[in-house]
């Protein structure tokens, strides 16, 4: 796509005169935008770049490996990897408000962050993978009432605690725009086109129950074998986000001649193009009878499955 290697050698020369000589420290979280931003500034700017990685041991099934594997092994960029789910899992323990959640996870991340970005040396400049979308939100609300839904976590208000200045190379894109350039960086596809994925991880798919590591364990298995299903069926593409969320109620069921006193664990998919509306997926009941089987034969500690047909509004995507 020449347009996007024209962006892209434009963004390449506008950093670098940006940044001159400085230092530059990009937060990677294994999304779509963080990656990109990284792998353009590596480009750019090479090993004056630092990434820091804050595994706070809410992702998803393999997805820590994955962002080392390609960022610090293929790419050979600077990576801190810290992991940080002891800080997290303890200061979330007991926690089982959606919003406290939330925030426990921001503050805490923020802390670390701030902490491994001192022991680098700390930088000149920080590197956002802000949207357009994003720029035009957050000038675009004027007037009405004010309801906080959610309060989203991003690392917004680091830049001045830090006393750095912004490199935002992705500003000027909408997400379309940001996988193809990110292909055209060579990063890998099943990372430009991943599924959006929220910053306070798989905490908000366990709600109304404290998180704890076995509770993780349960649902990344469970949320894995969905995901292999949809990959399998060809509909990972067609699909804006997918995942299960593990319920706060064990049922009985019967397996083989005993019984069974398990979690009970929803199946979230929907399709949108901005996350600001959207419609669950029309699945087949074949699809979702695969799906529900291999959870239950497969994953200790699940004993049945339901799927989620709310649409939003009046739902939101995620279940807190
Ligand atoms: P909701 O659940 O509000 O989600 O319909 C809309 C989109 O936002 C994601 N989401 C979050 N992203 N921090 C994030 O970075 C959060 O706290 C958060 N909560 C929801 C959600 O996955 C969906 O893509």
């Amino acid at each position: 796509d020449w347009t996007m290697r024209a962006f892209k050698d434009h963004a390449i020369e506008t950093v670098r005169r940006q940044v001159g000589s400085g230092r530059v420290i990009c937060g990677l979280s294994g999304g779509v935008d963080s990656s990109v931003v990284a792998a353009l500034l590596h480009e750019a700017i090479g090993s004056q770049l630092t990434c820091v990685f804050v595994d706070h041991g809410l992702m998803r099934a393999n997805e820590a490996d994955q962002v080392v594997t390609v960022f610090r092994d293929r790419f050979n960029i600077k990576l801190v990897h810290k992991d940080a789910s002891d800080l997290f899992l303890g200061k979330l323990a007991g926690k089982t408000d959606p919003e406290e959640k939330r925030k426990i996870i921001g503050a805490t991340f923020i802390d670390v962050f701030e902490e491994e970005a001192r022991k680098v040396g700390g930088a000149d400049f920080l590197a956002q993978g802000t949207l357009y979308p994003d720029v035009i939100e957050s000038v675009s609300f004027t007037g009405g009432p004010s309801v906080t839904i959610k309060s989203h976590h991003n690392v917004g208000g680091l830049p001045d605690r830090m006393n750095m200045k912004l490199v935002e190379p992705l500003r000027e894109l909408f997400k379309d725009e940001v996988r193809a350039l990110g292909r055209e960086l060579g990063l890998p596809d099943e990372m430009v086109g991943r599924h959006p994925f929220p910053g306070p991880g798989l905490a908000i798919r366990i709600p109304g129950q404290e998180i704890t590591r076995e509770r993780l364990e349960i649902l990344r298995k469970a949320d894995a074998v969905y995901l292999d299903e949809i990959r399998k069926a060809g509909l990972y593409d067609a699909i804006w986000q997918a995942f299960a969320v593990l319920l706060p109620v064990r049922t009985v069921g019967v397996m083989g001649d005993s019984r069974s006193y398990d979690y009970a664990c929803a199946l979230r998919a929907v399709t949108s193009t901005d996350g600001m509306t959207a419609d669950f997926y029309p699945f087949p009941h074949d699809f979702l009878a695969r799906v529900a089987n291999r959870i239950i034969n497969e994953v200790k500690g699940i004993n049945r499955v339901t799927y989620d047909i709310t649409s939003k509004p009046p739902g939101t995507i995620e279940w807190e």
